[in-house]
């Protein structure tokens, strides 16, 4: 967060022409509205036309109760205009100056629109054209890729009420947890009742450690810029709807412990990427569609204790590489029963083979 304003006398602000807004930006990545403008009591006049402000407008310029003219025009804001910005056109806002920017619903550069107005009658029309908003973060990049998610998911048991994107930043929301620096780290949502899609975005928050959707009813397919959470230790998304394949990206998270996509409907094959999760302690694929062999590179993974990949429709036969980590690294148990293997049957009996060995040497 950026400068804070003091609380000051301050009638006008009238800033145009400029590139970069240091005193009004509100984080250090982009230029965006600073919240706290709304310390401003006095403010009558904000006038920030062509700028390259971007980012949503704050709901709390809202909050200054002398402001008559508020000119944005020209930028690059993107959101909505909150409510309680346009409920100011019914009291003490003359002029709210919009366009030129990238606000839902508009085209850029299209309609001008000048909304000025002390009836209700104008201000409720412009409430309809509003209506479907979402309200509105400045400079809350991770907020407003859990925002759209929320917004992309249904909810029928309200988990993620307290998901309110006005707020700086998502880190007092339920469910998610952040780091000292209010980065997300944590998004717990299992057994949340949620359906729908995960959206593409989600790739975007670079600290997030712990995705937990498992007992959802998630649908679609897992998406490929998940590979980009470069800090996650676990991904469980067991026990939802999804669909298409594994993404070879995963394979490029090198911090993954636990990856836990079993009890969906993926199809196509276990990616060979996956053999370069070298900090892999728990793969569970099982109960999906798996087709092809089980890749050799998963006998790179040294550090690799659980294996399942049962009840898919796995071919050929379960690589040497992948058995020799019984007896030189940690892997206690493989399952690949139910597939069709060669020399196998999927029915009914088990071969389960034990192999009964004393504990390995620390090495080193
Ligand atoms: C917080 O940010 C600082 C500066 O970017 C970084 O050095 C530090 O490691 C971060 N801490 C956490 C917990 O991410
Ligand atoms: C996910 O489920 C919803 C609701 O059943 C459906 O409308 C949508 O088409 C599904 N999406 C996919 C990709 O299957
Ligand atoms: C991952 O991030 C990079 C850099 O931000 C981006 O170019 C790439 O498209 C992302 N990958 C996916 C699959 O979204
Ligand atoms: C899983 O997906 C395959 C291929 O799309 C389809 O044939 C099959 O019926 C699906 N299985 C379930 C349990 O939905
Ligand atoms: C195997 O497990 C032991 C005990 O948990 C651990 O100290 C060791 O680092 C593990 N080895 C590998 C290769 O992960």
């Amino acid at each position: 967060m950026g400068a804070k304003f003091a609380e000051a006398k301050i009638s006008a602000i009238v800033l145009t022409g400029l590139a970069a807004l240091a005193t009004l930006v509100s984080c250090n990545t982009e230029g965006a509205i600073s919240p706290s403008l709304d310390n401003l009591k006095s403010l009558e006049i904000l006038e920030l036309r062509n700028n390259a402000l971007s980012g949503f407008i704050p709901a709390s310029l809202g909050n200054i109760e002398s402001l008559n003219y508020l000119d944005l025009n020209d930028n690059m804001l993107t959101g909505t205009v909150p409510l309680e910005i346009l409920s100011r056109l019914v009291t003490t806002l003359d002029e709210l100056n919009v366009p030129h920017n990238d606000l839902d619903g508009t085209t850029r550069k299209s309609v001008t629109r000048v909304m000025g107005a002390h009836s209700s009658a104008a201000a409720a029309a412009l409430f309809t054209g509003f209506l479907a908003l979402a309200t509105l973060v400045s400079c809350n990049t991770e907020g407003d890729i859990l925002y759209a998610q929320r917004l992309a998911w249904k909810d029928p048991f309200n988990v993620l009420q307290s998901w309110d994107p006005t707020l700086v930043n998502p880190c007092t929301w339920f469910h998610v947890t952040c780091n000292n620096n209010n980065s997300v780290v944590r998004v717990d949502l299992g057994l949340a009742g949620l359906s729908g899609p995960l959206i593409p975005q989600l790739g975007g928050l670079s600290y997030l450690q712990y995705l937990e959707l498992y007992g959802n009813e998630l649908n679609g397919s897992i998406p490929a810029a998940l590979g980009n959470l470069s800090s996650l230790v676990s991904l469980d998304l067991q026990g939802n709807l999804l669909t298409g394949a594994i993404p070879d990206s995963l394979g490029a998270i090198s911090t993954l412990r636990n990856l836990r996509l079993y009890g969906n409907n993926l199809t196509g094959t276990i990616p060979q990427s996956l053999g370069s999760l070298t900090s892999l302690v728990k793969l569970e694929l099982q109960k999906n569609s798996l087709s092809g062999t089980i890749p050799a590179s998963l006998g790179n993974i040294k550090t690799l204790e659980l294996l399942r990949l049962n009840g898919n429709s796995l071919t050929g036969t379960l690589p040497l590489e992948v058995l020799s980590l019984v007896l030189v690294g940690n892997l206690t148990e493989i399952n690949v029963a139910r597939n069709n293997l060669d020399g196998t049957v999927g029915s009914t009996g088990l071969r389960v083979t034990a192999i009964i060995q004393d504990r390995l040497k620390i090495s080193g």
